[in-house]
């Protein structure tokens, strides 16, 4: 009984609906909203952060990069602001302004931000370079150096490329300043003192040319391995992947596979996939180049995609747009190595990045 009245209440509210419906029809019909599209982008539809490194100049002045950075990229490194040169540029000034800017834009935008890099041999302001002084007052330096920033920023900054480039192509220490001045161990040293400073950072050891081939790449896993078995806190290895549209396919996924062996979280952390690798200076952008390099894209963004999921701790494009790249000034050459073009357009590459993650 009880059931047939629900019933009957139901008829009579439909037909009270389609009464008033009849009654909408003779009001002048409102035009219709547009269809409701899923808004697309790099961080919505990726199963790992997806980031880029930031010009602030850009983001402060120039409103299609603005966009662009804001609704495409959930993690954020700064392309110069935290370097050693821009953070520290006198032995007792620091200087947080581009970098706090940064900051708080993250804060305001929902942004991881990964701190880029506290020791380097480049980005080295004459005060560090011209430094006079003996083993304990260089240690002294290194490690106030990185304490101060580590701290500024502890509860900002998720993560830490601490070393950066310390190694030579050949396997070898590259012969920096760091290395003459405070021995072979710095790095493991480096790392402790970040720690230190902030316990909750994530800290990366990140150098470029793992997909070149096995030399460099097993020196850089041995020394990360030998850390880690000596408990020294490294988490993960920044692979740059500053790399071109004719590398092989293998010699990517050798790079990333072996980073990830070693049980560490892996960054593809400055990812641009150069066009005129042998500078070209009349060559042109065709579709097919557009293609080749979507492909690549999508072969370095599947490989990530297949290590384990604790391990991925994202991918970072170095720069944003084809316009703001740094490899055509650096290299004296025209060159597109980025998925969005000199106009922030999307790019065949930005499919490609969506394709590899399907
Ligand atoms: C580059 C910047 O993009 C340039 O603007 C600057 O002149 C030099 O440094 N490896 C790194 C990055 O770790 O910090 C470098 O960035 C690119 C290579």
């Amino acid at each position: 009984m009880k059931k047939l009245q629900t019933f009957l209440v139901l008829i009579l509210f439909a037909g009270g609906l389609a009464c008033s419906k009849s009654k909408n029809e003779e009001k002048p019909v409102s035009p219709p909203d547009p269809p409701v599209t899923e808004e697309v982008s790099l961080q919505k539809k990726l199963p790992f952060p997806f980031g880029a490194a930031v010009n602030i100049n850009l983001l402060k002045n120039n409103s299609a990069y603005r966009e662009v950075v804001t609704t495409e990229f959930n993690s954020l490194t700064a392309e110069t602001a935290m370097k050693t040169a821009t953070l520290h540029p006198q032995q007792n000034t620091f200087n947080w302004t581009d970098a706090d800017y940064l900051i708080e834009f993250a804060r305001q935008n929902n942004k991881r931000i990964h701190g880029h890099t506290l020791i380097w041999h480049q980005s080295l302001p004459s005060w560090i370079t011209n430094f006079q002084g003996d083993a304990a007052a260089w240690e002294d330096l290194f490690k106030t150096h990185i304490q101060t920033i580590v701290s500024h920023f502890k509860g900002k900054v998720v993560s830490w490329d601490v070393v950066n480039e310390a190694f030579d192509d050949d396997g070898t220490l590259r012969n920096s300043l760091w290395l003459q001045k405070l021995g072979p161990d710095y790095i493991a040293r480096a790392f402790q003192y970040a720690h230190e400073a902030d316990p909750d950072a994530l800290l990366f050891y990140n150098d470029y040319g793992h997909e070149y081939g096995p030399t460099k790449r097993t020196a850089i896993l041995n020394m990360v391995n030998d850390l880690k078995s000596r408990s020294i806190p490294v988490n993960g290895i920044g692979l740059q992947m500053h790399t071109r549209y004719t590398m092989a396919d293998n010699n990517l996924a050798n790079a990333i596979n072996t980073a990830a062996q070693t049980g560490l979280k892996v960054h593809i952390s400055e990812l641009d996939i150069a066009m005129n690798p042998d500078n070209n200076q009349n060559l042109t952008f065709t579709a097919s180049l557009a293609d080749q390099q979507a492909q690549k894209y999508k072969f370095i963004v599947k490989t990530y995609n297949a290590i384990p999921k604790s391990q991925q701790f994202g991918i970072t494009t170095w720069n944003v747009s084809d316009a703001d790249s740094w490899i055509p000034g650096n290299y004296n050459r025209p060159d597109w190595p980025l998925p969005f073009d000199n106009a922030y357009k999307k790019k065949p590459a930005y499919q490609g990045i969506l394709d590899g993650a399907k």
